[in-house]
């Protein structure tokens, strides 16, 4: 009898740990063209099954507000520096359209070159690059693969659910 193994999921530490290498492949990184008009990517093969993308943000753009549903993931500065606004809060996963933060949620990280972090179900953030002349490249991983992404737009303390969206429409 045969036994093939089934591939088994991966754990956010090798997610993290993926985001970092691949971070760290200056080959790799320098195989992205980089368009000062807008975002170019690739998608990489993540471990166990995971998706992965490898991402150039020019100066100032961003991805907005948006959550990844119940994938968890990381992803690691390979060049410039990327800020994430994130919120320590788990939102409803339906049935609302704008919500009202409460005071504190809110946390900041700066990523560096080199620098990587990894996220768990439900996170809610937004990534940035806000150099006014540096490109940034960044290594992204999900798992499970990205079913859906909830947009959201914010306005102070309100949070509002803009439109819900495929991995494609994201890229
Ligand atoms: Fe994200």
């Amino acid at each position: 009898m045969d036994l093939v193994a089934e591939p088994s999921a991966p754990t956010a530490a090798e997610l993290l740990e993926f985001v970092r290498n691949a971070a760290a492949d200056t080959n790799l990184i320098a195989s992205l063209p980089l368009d000062p008009e807008g975002r170019t990517w690739v998608r990489l093969e993540g471990p166990g099954g995971s998706e992965a993308w490898l991402i150039a943000w020019p100066p100032g753009t961003g991805t907005g507000w948006h959550d990844h549903a119940e994938s968890f993931g990381a992803f690691a500065t390979a060049a410039g520096e990327l800020k994430e606004n994130s919120l320590a809060v788990r939102l409803p996963a339906s049935g609302w359209k704008t919500l009202e933060l409460h005071e504190g949620v809110d946390r900041e990280r700066q990523l560096g070159a080199g620098r990587a972090r990894a996220f768990g179900t439900h996170h809610v953030h937004e990534v940035l690059n806000e150099s006014g002349s540096e490109h940034a490249v960044s290594v992204h991983a999900y798992y499970p693969p990205l079913p859906l992404i909830r947009r959201f737009s914010r306005t102070g303390a309100v949070l509002r659910l803009e439109q819900v969206e495929s991995p494609e429409d994201w890229q």
